[in-house]
């Protein structure tokens, strides 16, 4: 057997795999396939049914001429099973008399065209090979222009959070600047330097301290001085306290952006057992640096739920971007007190779901954009890309959701849903 390569390199033979059970009308058909010019034959004949629907979807034929009649079972059949299997290749039907059902449903299950043994010839079968094996290659072309599209909007959706995440580590990384600035005040406004030069006087009047420490000019000042400097060398060390597990916090800040950046950026497709509200905390972790910035309140509405089976990648990429975008509608709507509200909750129609909810309380978004918003490119920002909600959207459905939204119109806000189907963890025995 060729591998797909060698296949590839030899254009101009064909490799056709002929089911037929019947000696004679395979003969025919060998006969008709070498009479027609330009294209060469390479012809595998099988006349049992036994295990070809495997063999012709594993196989690296071109195209499988199939006779409707196979002794036990039917063309039908094999067509099926062969097409449940994964087969790629044009099947064309060949029945043994004019009969439109047949044909019909040969059709319908996915055949590429079918043939009447006693009126084909070799031009017709030719022109039948040709159109089956041309529309198969734009239909190939198709489905791998579709793959690659939804490819490029994951990868764009990738980059475009990496850029959000880089932003927020970026305003982790001024508070800790800032922390580290007033630490590093505190410390050098630190009067240290007078105690050596305080116990170098008391080294020199060693002889007369009690003298010293009362009747002198300096060093009567001593003992106040030395209380004043315990309490300021106190209150610097109580206040770098402070400021330095407010940098240890903000280090871990960073540190647990990078991880759920690291999260979103590996490949998707790993099914896990994940807790939602762990996710949308992590998500809401991402932006709180600037949440908090804007005096955003955030009210967390969590419903208690097991661990569901999902995607953690896709989700964690739709939260970031539907709390961002949340976050940038709030700020954009000045004058405000805004809140940021993040439900999760289940729902029970005919299915179990759950909903992840996020709120807002920004710009809001009118009828008109409300039926475009999820259009790749669509952006209402100066500097938007309108890449987040195609992507979310595509990867809500990837995970077998949705991703759904409403609003009053201008200036009310708006509410994302990220909808879920509930699988959960099968517990054992
Ligand atoms: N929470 C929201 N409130 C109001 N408008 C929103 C909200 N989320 C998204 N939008 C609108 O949808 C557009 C597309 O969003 P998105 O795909 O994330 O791209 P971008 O954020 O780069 O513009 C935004 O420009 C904005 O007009
Ligand atoms: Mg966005």
């Amino acid at each position: 057997m060729p591998t797909i390569d060698e296949v590839k390199c030899e254009p101009d033979v064909v490799r056709l795999l002929l089911i037929e059970d019947d000696e004679d009308d395979a003969l025919i058909a060998k006969s008709l396939l070498s009479e027609i010019r330009g294209i060469k034959f390479d012809v595998d004949w099988v006349s049992s049914y036994e295990g070809i629907p495997t063999h012709i979807a594993q196989s690296q034929y071109h195209i499988c001429l199939l006779d409707y009649y196979l002794g036990s079972c039917t063309g039908l059949d094999v067509l099926g099973e062969a097409l449940q299997y994964g087969c790629q290749i044009p099947i064309i039907m060949m029945t043994g008399t004019a009969d439109r059902e047949i044909d019909q449903k040969a059709i319908m299950l996915g055949a590429a065209d079918y043939v009447i043994k006693g009126e084909v010839n070799s031009q017709l079968l030719e022109r039948v090979i040709r159109h089956a094996r041309e529309r198969k290659k734009a239909e190939t072309e198709r489905a791998e222009l579709h793959a690659k599209l939804i490819e490029t909007s994951r990868q764009l959706g990738m980059a475009d959070i990496a850029i959000n995440v880089l932003h927020n580590v970026g305003n982790v990384l001024n508070s800790i600047n800032v922390s580290a600035g007033l630490i590093a005040n505190l410390l050098q406004k630190a009067h240290v330097g007078e105690i050596s030069k305080i116990s170098d006087m008391l080294k020199t009047h060693a002889d007369n301290l009690g003298a010293f420490l009362t009747e002198d000019s300096k060093g009567k000042f001593v003992p106040q001085f030395l209380e004043e400097l315990g309490k300021d060398l106190s209150s610097r060390v109580s206040q770098t306290l402070v400021e330095t597990n407010t940098l240890l916090s903000k280090v871990d800040h960073v540190r647990r952006i990078i991880d759920a950046q690291q999260d979103i950026a590996r490949p998707g497709g790993l099914q896990e057992p994940v807790r939602l509200e762990e996710l949308t905390d992590q998500a809401l972790m991402i932006n709180r640096e600037d949440i908090n910035h804007h005096n955003i309140e955030v009210v967390q509405e969590y419903e208690v739920l097991p661990q569901v089976i999902l995607d953690k990648h896709q989700i964690l990429q739709i939260l970031v971007n539907l709390i961002r975008n949340a976050k940038h509608a709030m700020i954009d709507k000045e004058g405000n007190s805004h809140c940021l509200t993040l439900r999760i909750l289940r729902r029970v129609h005919q299915v179990s779901q759950l909903e992840v909810q996020v709120s807002d309380t920004g710009i809001g978004i009118s009828s008109e954009n409300l039926t475009k918003i999820f259009a790749q490119g669509f952006t209402t920002k100066a500097k938007g890309h309108g890449i987040g909600l195609h992507s979310s959207a595509l990867a809500a459905k990837n995970c077998g959701g949705a991703l759904h939204v409403s609003s009053n119109g201008e200036g009310c806000g708006a509410t994302f849903t990220l909808i879920l189907p509930e699988k959960v963890l099968e517990v054992p025995g």
